[in-house]
């Protein structure tokens, strides 16, 4: 599927809108998505997931607060719902197909926000009924920006979620921990900028990534204090919101070297490097292909 314009473009166009105006999604956008959305359906670790988009009714956003999400939405019309099957890197694969179906609605003109809950027994899940195994990790709220919903929303002031870790703290050379300059990461560093400026559950930013030599390896850097060992998750019953992040950086990275004609593909490879603590975990490689 193409966009009317860059994937960088959209990628720094995007951001988690929580205002919206009280209009519904244009007849022709709805159909758009809804078409993207039926041929978005495995990922590309092999997991399938089904999306559909569905109104809103004016219970929906009132209730995502008890279902462990936070902030607040106003105003969303729609929300993108996915049910998930079960499998090793499922979440991995929901997170790139949600947020590639949040980059086509950007691309559409309309604004998303990730909402990471309990969402399996929800009015949510009834809405896409989940069969047997499949799950509803996230959804997305969509609908017409607002106008201030940017710069105006406090959620993200207090997230800083116009801030982003420097490269120095997310890409390396050859081991964890080596830092990799832009000039070294040569063709792909679009697609590392582009990653860095995903979203990412509370913005934690878990992305950790180390070349050796065609080799990106990606890494998850659990968040101390957050996530699915902690009290919090385990109450609300979250998802792994961290493996979902991963999914996300995938997509972008994946989208902008395709975009800039790189070549590879996606293997569950651990290359057993030292890793710098417990928190860090192994989650997939991008293999460049010679041409
Ligand atoms: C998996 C996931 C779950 C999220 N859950 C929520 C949520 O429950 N409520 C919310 O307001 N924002 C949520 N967000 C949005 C993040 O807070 C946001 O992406 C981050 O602060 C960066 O801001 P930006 O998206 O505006 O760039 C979630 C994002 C992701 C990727």
């Amino acid at each position: 599927m193409t966009f009317r314009t860059t994937v960088s473009d959209l990628v720094k166009r995007r951001f988690s809108c929580r205002t919206y105006l009280k209009i519904p999604i244009e007849g022709d956008q709805q159909h758009l998505l809804s078409e993207f959305l039926a041929s978005n359906q495995t990922g590309p670790l092999g997991t399938s997931a089904r999306f559909a988009l569905i109104a809103a009714t004016d219970q929906d956003c009132k209730s995502l607060k008890g279902l462990g999400t936070y902030g607040t939405i106003r105003g969303a019309t729609g929300f993108i719902v996915g049910a998930l099957e079960q499998g090793s890197k499922n979440l991995e694969d929901y997170g790139y197909l949600m947020e590639h179906a949040i980059l086509f609605a950007t691309d559409l003109g309309l604004g998303t926000c990730w909402l990471g809950g309990s969402f399996s027994k929800s009015n949510f899940a009834k809405k896409i009924a989940p069969a047997r195994g499949e799950s509803v990790p996230a959804v997305t709220a969509i609908g017409c920006i607002a106008s201030g919903a940017r710069s105006k929303d406090l959620i993200r002031k207090g997230a800083g979620s116009d801030h982003r870790l420097p490269w120095t703290r997310l890409f390396f050379e050859e081991r964890l921990g080596k830092p990799i300059t832009p000039e070294q990461a040569g063709a792909y560093a679009e697609s590392l900028e582009m990653l860095r400026l995903a979203p990412s559950a509370s913005n934690k930013q878990p992305w950790r990534i180390v070349r050796n030599g065609g080799n990106w390896h990606f890494y998850l850097q659990r968040t101390k204090g957050y996530g699915k060992d902690t009290m919090l998750f385990r109450l609300l019953r979250l998802a792994d919101l961290q493996r979902i992040d991963m999914g996300i950086a995938m997509c972008h990275f994946e989208l902008v070297a395709r975009q800039c004609g790189l070549k590879g593909c996606w293997e569950v490879d651990d290359p057993g490097f030292e890793k710098p603590g417990e928190s860090i975990e192994y989650t997939v490689s991008w293999v460049s292909a010679v041409d």
